[in-house]
């Protein structure tokens, strides 16, 4: 470069410039690294520039050479804790512990290391993990918790009491106005049911209220019981809290995975540093078809369009195929990948890519591992800030919490509905608001929804993370609800090649679209 070099490896969070002798002296001493080696060594001389104070924007020759000492010294660098892409068998396991009230971590119990040929009790456990999670933050919920000791209680006042399904059953007399905590089954067909760890009840749903109830999502259930049947007067979902509340109780436990020990949001200067970079934005594409020349050619577009701006990171979601894959067309797809980039894409920009529900891999069963590095190896040695990753996956960005979903969840959910609401204008809401309540990205039959049982928890979304976004062919979206913003980018080759931005220093979205040429 003529008056600087411009060294970042996530170019908007910091975007610094060299003094031409800092450059100077950094381009000698990468010189006689070897090629294998560069990203790393690239990555812990900005370890090291970053943990110095610098006065300006201008990195001087003396902050580089104390630097670069630094990280010959010593190569156990502690690892970078701004941006981090998180597989979902990453994820950290924490199991709730009734009788202690507490999260603690799976190495602190006698739960066996997870499979992913899972054993009959992990499918066991599966469901009531998940019940267990909305039970707690139900009952700590004000409508739930019971009157302080002391306090006058007038008659009739708490009726808001959680019963379990065992305590209806135990019942002979008429129960008025109980609430129960459970999940909807479908046990005989077309005849529906409630379940909790302590039993199973036939429902009589005549009356319903407006919402995306899918089976084997979890219900808060109102209405009386009678005769060996639960009759409900009204369904709503278990009441959600936004992440703030759940660390408020539990303290900063780091739920989220990462290098961090404790969860991200503790952390005044990452917090800063994400409030100053204001460049920091993240581009969300999905069905990125790497084998049509049309996409292609788009994304060649906006790749100059972004040369001189690049962004902190681009996801891309599957996808990446237009065409179904026989065994010709993964050898196929590899060959494109060695073509492409055409034009090169920023150097500086990281690339996600999260694997879609019909490429290379095994069958629908979630969470789907990365592609198999054979297909992917020449085209990391091509883009070398290229990750490939699992769906779901989690993206740790400042004191931000991302989680990346590819999946056509929204039809899914609709046709698994026990019953449609009544307007499909707030299908969008309905299915983020399930979501979100369900503390789960997949709140439906194993059957139609299948997991590796033994990995259910990375699935959770909870404590309520800061973005999800929900790679799903149904229309565009962006909807807040509980501290949390949901994006879904829609198919960029179907919707007329839209893609969202997300910009993490003021958490705002904007939609791009990119005109036809
Ligand atoms: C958010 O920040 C981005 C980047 O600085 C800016 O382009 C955008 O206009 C901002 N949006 C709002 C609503 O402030
Ligand atoms: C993935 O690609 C296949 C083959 O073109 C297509 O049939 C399918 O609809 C796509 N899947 C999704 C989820 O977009
Ligand atoms: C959602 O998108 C619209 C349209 O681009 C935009 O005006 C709005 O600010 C976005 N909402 C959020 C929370 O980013």
């Amino acid at each position: 470069a003529k008056k600087g070099c411009c060294l970042s490896r996530l170019p908007c969070f910091l975007l610094v410039f060299c003094s031409s002798e800092a450059s100077r002296y950094l381009v000698e001493v990468l010189e006689s690294v070897s090629h294998t080696e560069l990203d790393d060594v690239i990555e812990r001389v900005l370890d090291a520039v970053e943990k110095q104070p610098l006065s300006c924007s201008m990195i001087e020759l003396s902050v580089v050479e104390v630097a670069v000492q630094d990280c010959t010294q010593s190569c156990d660098e502690t690892i970078d804790n701004v941006f981090n892409i998180i597989g979902a068998f990453d994820v950290p396991r924490y199991i709730y512990n009734v009788e202690k009230k507490k999260f603690v971590p799976i190495s602190m119990t006698s739960h066996p290391a997870p499979s992913l040929c899972g054993v009959a009790k992990d499918k066991a456990e599966l469901f009531r993990e998940r019940y267990t999670i909305l039970q707690q933050r139900t009952h700590r919920h004000e409508l739930f918790t019971p009157p302080a000791i002391g306090a006058a209680v007038e008659e009739g006042q708490n009726k808001f009491q959680l019963k379990t399904i065992e305590a209806l059953l135990g019942s002979t007399a008429k129960l008025g106005e109980v609430i129960v905590l459970g999940m909807i089954t479908q046990l005989k067909e077309g005849k529906f049911y409630l379940e909790d760890p302590s039993g199973t009840i036939q429902l009589d749903m005549s009356k319903f209220h407006n919402g995306l109830y899918t089976e084997s999502c979890f219900v808060l259930a109102e209405g009386w019981y009678e005769d060996s049947v639960f009759h409900v007067n009204g369904f709503g979902f278990p009441p959600t809290e936004p992440s703030s509340a759940t660390r408020a109780y539990y303290g900063n436990l780091n739920f989220f995975g990462g290098p961090s020990t404790t969860s991200v949001k503790a952390s005044s200067k990452l917090k800063q540093l994400e409030e100053e970079n204001e460049d920091a934005m993240f581009v969300i594409i999905s069905d990125v078809w790497l084998d049509s020349v049309e996409v292609m050619e788009k994304l060649n577009i906006m790749f100059s369009g972004y040369a001189a701006m690049p962004p902190t990171c681009f996801i891309f979601c599957g996808n990446f195929s237009s065409a179904p894959y026989g065994k010709t067309q993964i050898k196929s797809l590899k060959g494109d990948w060695t073509d492409y980039p055409h034009s090169s894409p920023h150097p500086l920009s990281r690339f996600v890519f999260v694997p879609g529900p019909e490429d290379p891999g095994p069958g629908s069963i979630l969470p789907r591992p990365p592609l198999a590095d054979h297909i992917t190896e020449e085209f990391r040695q091509r883009v070398p800030f290229s990750v490939f990753t699992t769906n779901p996956c989690r993206i740790q960005y400042c004191t931000q919490e991302i989680v990346v979903f590819r999946e056509d969840l929204v039809n899914k959910m609709c046709r698994n509905c026990v019953r449609l609401p009544n307007n499909n204008l707030d299908i969008p809401n309905h299915f983020v608001k399930t979501i979100l309540s369900q503390g789960h990205l997949t709140p439906l039959p194993l059957y139609v929804s299948p997991v590796f049982w033994a990995y259910d928890y990375s699935l959770r979304v909870y404590p309520v993370p800061d973005v999800i976004v929900f790679a799903d062919k149904y229309d565009p979206f962006n909807i807040s609800n509980t501290d949390c913003l949901t994006v879904n980018p829609g198919s960029f080759p179907r919707s007329g090649f839209t893609f969202k931005v997300y910009y993490p220093s003021n958490r705002t979205i904007e939609d791009s679209k990119l005109q036809g040429l």
